[in-house]
This record gives C-alpha cells, sequence and structure tokens, in this order.
C-alpha cells in the first residue's frame, strides 16, 4: 500500500480550507495565537456580549474570551431557528428494531426549553450538576442542551457503567438531579437502567430527585424521588431565555480514567469549548449545512460530546444518532443505514472498523455507499490494515479518510488530516490551528523526526480542560509533568513532514476499544473479591478492541484456582466498573515480580507478554 494518499479534486475542491490555506494559517495561528482565535470567535458564533481579552494565561491556569457572554445552546438553536435551518431535521433516530424518529431544530429548541424548565421546576439552578444515565436517545441530548440552556453543570455517564462506577460519579459531582431511561436495549436484551440508578443512589441525599423517561409507554412504578420525564416536562412552556454564561462558566464535567486513584472530573467551560468544537466541527470534517453526518459515538463519551452534540449542531448539519450495536440484529446494518440516509461524512473507532471487517466483504458489496465523502477515526490508533480496508472497501479510494487524535481533556481535534491534505495511512496527521505540538523526553526537549518520546502540547488551546472537579491539583499535574507543557501521556513520532504518528498511552492506562481504563482502577476492582491477595494488570493486544486486559492474580491462601474464580473475578469488574474493562484473562500466579522495596513490576509482565527482553532485573526483589 501507498505511504501517502493525495485527496481528489472533488474532495479539495469543495474542502473549507486548502492545503495552501492550512500552511498559511496554521503559521498565522502559531504567531498569533490571540487574534487568529479573536477572528474565529467572531466570524464563526453569536455572543451576547464580547470579550475584554482573548486568552489569560498565569500558568498553569488559563482562561479564554475573558469576560465573554454567550450560550452555547443559542449557537446551536436559537441561532438557526432564527435562520433558514428552522424546519430541517437536526437528529433522526435511528432504533435497533431501525423504527426512526426525528427532530427539527424548531422542534428540538421547544422540546430542550420545555426540559429547561422541568429542570428549574425541581430546584436545578445555574452551577448545579446534572447526571445523566441514559440510553442514545434523542431525549439524551435534549437534556444535555436543557442543563446548557440554564447554566446547569451535566455530568454524562454511559449507560453500560455499573451502579458502582455511577454512584461514585454522582458522589464526587454532588449531582442534585439524576436522568435515567426505563430500559435501554443491548442486542435485543432489555437492560433496566431506572434500576442501575436506584442502585447507585440508594442513601444519597445529595440527590433530590430522579428524572425517568419511560419508553415505548411502558408500565413502569416509580418510587420515592422518581419522577416520570414526559409528565413533567408536557406542563411546561416551550419557551425558556438562554442564561448568558460567562465564557469561563462550566459547561459540563466528564469523568475519565487516569494512570492512579480513581476517574477525574474534567471540566470544560462554555466559550473556549463552544469556538473549538465548532470550528474543528466545520474545518476537520468539511462540514456543510446540507450535509448527512454520523458520528457513531455515544454521548457517554467525549466523541459524543463533541461530535455528535455540540460541535455539529452548532454548524446547523442533519445528524443520525444510531441506537445499539454496529452488527446487530445484522452485520450489515450501518452499511444499510448509510446508504438509506445517503450519509456523506461519517465519524467512527477504529474497533468499530475491525469488528464490520471481520465479518466480511458480502456484508459490504450490496450497499450503494457512493454518498460518503469523509471518513473520519478517532480513539485509538489506526493500523495501515486497517486504514486500507476502509479507505478502499468504504470510501471506494474515492473518499478522504482522516484520522483525529485528540482527549477528553482537549475538548476537541488536535493532530488531524484535514480534507484536502494528503493522508498518510496509520498517521494521525498534522496539528490543528493554534496547537503547537510536540515530541520531547522526559526532560521537555525536542526530539529529531523519527525518534519516539512524549507528545505535549505548548501552549493552552480554546477547549483545553479547565480543572479537574474538586481536585486542581490532578489538573496542574497535566501541565508540570513537564514544566510549562501539556503532557498528554501519549508517545509519538514526528517526521519530516511534520505528521504525528501515535504510538499509544505512555502512563497506566490501557485503551480498550477506545475507551480508556487506568491499571490502578482495575486492579482495585479486582482487589475487591474476597479471594485475592494481589494483583496486577497490564494490556494485552486484541484483535478487535485493540487491547484488553489481562490480569495476574495472587490467591489468598485457602483458595485454589478454577475457571469458577475467574468467572467471578470478571464479574466482580463487570459489578464495579462496566463491561467493557473485564478482563480477557485471568491467571492465577504465585508471585508477582516486584522491586525490593515492594513495587509491582508491571514492565516484567508486559515484557514477558509482548515476548521482549525483560531488561534491567537488578531492582527485583526475587
Ligand atoms: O491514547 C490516546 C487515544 O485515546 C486517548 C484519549 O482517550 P479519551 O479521553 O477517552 O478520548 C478518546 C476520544 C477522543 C489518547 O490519549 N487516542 C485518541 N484518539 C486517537 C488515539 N490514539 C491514536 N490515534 C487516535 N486518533
Amino acid at each position: 500500500m501507498p505511504d501517502i494518499f493525495f485527496p481528489s479534486d472533488a474532495i479539495k475542491n469543495q474542502a473549507h480550507i486548502t492545503e495552501d490555506e492550512y500552511n498559511r494559517l496554521y503559521a498565522e495561528s502559531l504567531g498569533d495565537p490571540e487574534a487568529f482565535w479573536d477572528r474565529v470567535a467572531r466570524t464563526e458564533l453569536e455572543w451576547f456580549s464580547p470579550w475584554e481579552m482573548v486568552l489569560d494565561w498565569q500558568y498553569p491556569q488559563y482562561k479564554w474570551f475573558v469576560g465573554g457572554k454567550l450560550n452555547i445552546t443559542h449557537n446551536c438553536l436559537d441561532r438557526h431557528v432564527n435562520g433558514i435551518n428552522k424546519y430541517k431535521k437536526a437528529f433522526i433516530h435511528i432504533d435497533e428494531e431501525g423504527v426512526e424518529t426525528s427532530v427539527t431544530y424548531m422542534e428540538l429548541l421547544e422540546r430542550v426549553n420545555r426540559c429547561a424548565n422541568a429542570l428549574r421546576s425541581l430546584g436545578v439552578a445555574k452551577g448545579d450538576r446534572v447526571v445523566l444515565y441514559m440510553p442514545l436517545v434523542i431525549e439524551q441530548v435534549v437534556v444535555m442542551l436543557a442543563c446548557a440552556r440554564i447554566g446547569a453543570v451535566h455530568s454524562v455517564v454511559f449507560a453500560g457503567l455499573s451502579d458502582k462506577a455511577l454512584r461514585e460519579r454522582i458522589v464526587d459531582s454532588e449531582a442534585k438531579v439524576v436522568i435515567t431511561a426505563n430500559w435501554t436495549k443491548r442486542r435485543g436484551k432489555k437492560i433496566d437502567l431506572k434500576g442501575v440508578v436506584g442502585r447507585a443512589t440508594e442513601g444519597l441525599d445529595t440527590v433530590q430527585s430522579i428524572v425517568v423517561l419511560v419508553r415505548d409507554g411502558d408500565a413502569c412504578e416509580l418510587h420515592t424521588k422518581e419522577v416520570n420525564f414526559d409528565d413533567i416536562v408536557a406542563k411546561q412552556s416551550a419557551v425558556c431565555v438562554p442564561v448568558p454564561m460567562d465564557s469561563e462558566d462550566p459547561l459540563f464535567v466528564l469523568y475519565t480514567s487516569g494512570s492512579t486513584g480513581k476517574p477525574k472530573g474534567i471540566v470544560h467551560t462554555t466559550g473556549g469549548y463552544s469556538v473549538y468544537t465548532h470550528y474543528t466541527t466545520k474545518i476537520v470534517f468539511d462540514l456543510k449545512d446540507n450535509d448527512t453526518y454520523w458520528c457513531t459515538a455515544d454521548p457517554g463519551w467525549i466523541t459524543g460530546h463533541s461530535y455528535v452534540v455540540y460541535g455539529p449542531l452548532s454548524i446547523g448539519a442533519t445528524s443520525l444518532l444510531v441506537e445499539g450495536a454496529p452488527d446487530y440484529p445484522k452485520p450489515d446494518r450501518w452499511w444499510e443505514i448509510i446508504a438509506k440516509y445517503h450519509v456523506n461524512i461519517f465519524y467512527t473507532s477504529p474497533t468499530a472498523i475491525r469488528l464490520l471487517r471481520k465479518h466480511g466483504e458480502q456484508y459490504v458489496s450490496p450497499h450503494d455507499l457512493s454518498s460518503l465523502r469523509v471518513l473520519g477515526t478517532v480513539g485509538e490508533p489506526i493500523s495501515e490494515e486497517v486504514w486500507g480496508w476502509f479507505y478502499e472497501r468504504i470510501g471506494k479510494g474515492r473518499c478522504v479518510l482522516i484520522d483525529t487524535w485528540w482527549q477528553t481533556e482537549t475538548g476537541g481535534h488536535m493532530i488531524v488530516s484535514l480534507p484536502s491534505l494528503p493522508q498518510k495511512p496509520g498517521i494521525a496527521g498534522r496539528p490543528f490551528f493554534g496547537i503547537e505540538a510536540d515530541v520531547v523526553d522526559v526532560q521537555g526537549t525536542r526530539l529529531r523526526d523519527g525518534e519516539k518520546g512524549l507528545l505535549v502540547i505548548r501552549k493552552p488551546w480554546p477547549s483545553a480542560l479547565r480543572t479537574c472537579w474538586n481536585d486542581e491539583e490532578r489538573f496542574e499535574q497535566y501541565w508540570s509533568e513537564i514544566k510549562g507543557v501539556y503532557c498528554a501521556g501519549d508517545l509519538a513520532i514526528r517526521d519530516s513532514d511534520g505528521y504525528i504518528k501515535i504510538i499509544g498511552r505512555s502512563d497506566d492506562v490501557i485503551n480498550i476499544s477506545g475507551h480508556r481504563i487506568g491499571t490502578a482502577e482495575a486492579e482495585s476492582a479486582i482487589g475487591t473479591h474476597p479471594a485475592v491477595a494481589e494483583v496486577a494488570v497490564i494490556a494485552k493486544s486484541h484483535e478487535i478492541k485493540g487491547q484488553a486486559i489481562k490480569a495476574f492474580v495472587v490467591l489468598k491462601s485457602g483458595h485454589s484456582e478454577s475457571d469458577q474464580l475467574r468467572n467471578e473475578i470478571k464479574l466482580q469488574v463487570k459489578s464495579e466498573i462496566g463491561s467493557y474493562a473485564v478482563p480477557e484473562e485471568v491467571v492465577f500466579v504465585p508471585t508477582l515480580p516486584k522491586t525490593r522495596s515492594g513495587k509491582i513490576m508491571r514492565r516484567v509482565l508486559r515484557a514477558q507478554e509482548s515476548g521482549e527482553d525483560v531488561g534491567d532485573l537488578s531492582t527485583i526483589e526475587d
């Protein structure tokens, strides 16, 4: 396969930014980032009042568009309803059975307003936290926007996390209200979300109300604190004036895993996030408001926040919301949807592509995928082989295939392959405007092209995380690990054209199907099993998920290894965290390799797993 692909004239001719413009604007954006972002913010969004200062950087704190007032929902909804997109579809929801429901921009605004008024009737005010534990339905987007409309801070928890993981997030964010649904479906099986929320909130006085979306008019018994979503929303006025938010008022908290301790609540604020997600959606996907766009992520993760909800709505696009698994009830479900809805821009994960590729060619070929123009991937490295399959079999060699590297913390795309630029399979691409990305050693010294090192960003960008909820110290670590720069926690290599290849995490974070899990988190979940004395987990490579967990367990005396125990340990992780973190493999060992001071040497386990040299063992205890 060639190591470089050039976009067709058709793609280049309609791209928002040409290659020459990229080079010029990128230089401009680094030379004078404030002038660059000032112009973007003024021309792309509507503000209630302008800012006095574009960037106030007092290391390690930074503020963007200081003093500016806006509401993200005004830009995502009112602006379109006041313009030509009023009756245009904002979302088309497709459930597992293929049943379709849609909502126009005007209808969405009305539903958001009613929901915002309903939240107010429950006592939710600006700054209060609302936790969502919902399926991928239009109401999930409605609730997120309703929070933003009144300045409440949403914290979406992926509805696949366990009751314990949900409780941890509700407690940490001190949420006043939790919103859920009676069920979601996964592979035809109904999952009782309300039951999970019930267990997660048991005895929590901070939670005043639980709002339950009762789907399909099912009978649903409501307990103390529980209210019916439709009942409470239907009573409300369809008018709700958006609260003028300060640029730096928090918009949401989203929990993600780090290498140590409990998940951290990444805080994003209103102004910089609005500007950056709008602009990256427009430029990176080359999204026009007549496009049909489909990002397959769930709003339970950052990709769903930025590129299902806020970015595409800000542009005024029509997006698909598809509930359920990629290959259920049939392996060509996604290709059928692309053909039926004439999807132009399709953004997904390498895991999904690996899964669908494995089902085989015969599921792709019957479908007319000619509407596609831009394909994108996110969340994990994509191998050249998988890139090639996606490009040839789905894009038919005609579409542009862009990779996008970014993180929960970055809020938006950081390293990308813009549609009009040459694409290098397996290489994330070049930094977006204003992003001064570099590859350095542990001291922060810039490495030469071709050398592997730590990926850092030298200056704050508009949608950078502002803090970690209740944990400023953890925030500061991002900017102090290598003093003065943002350390991403990834290993990377820069080539002589300035393209950056992401190798993987440099820390103790495992990436399973594009979802982060800290080794410490997984180990502490396994450690709660009464038979476990000690445990160490490492990542092993996995054909579909990219990485999976392999756990080495030392049992307490009196317990002996068995398949039943192995399954119990797996179930323990499911109940502490969620299914996605369940170890692929559990091996019982008599001891773990440790240093003389008692620290587990995971690198020895990793080297053994990959068949590499275990390196210096002089500090090993035994
Ligand atoms: O290791 C990188 C990997 O995912 C991490 C961020 O995970 P999360 O915060 O959950 O956000 C995922 C979606 C934005 C990164 O530190 N990662 C993300 N995108 C890529 C990637 N690795 C390689 N290539 C990518 N395109």
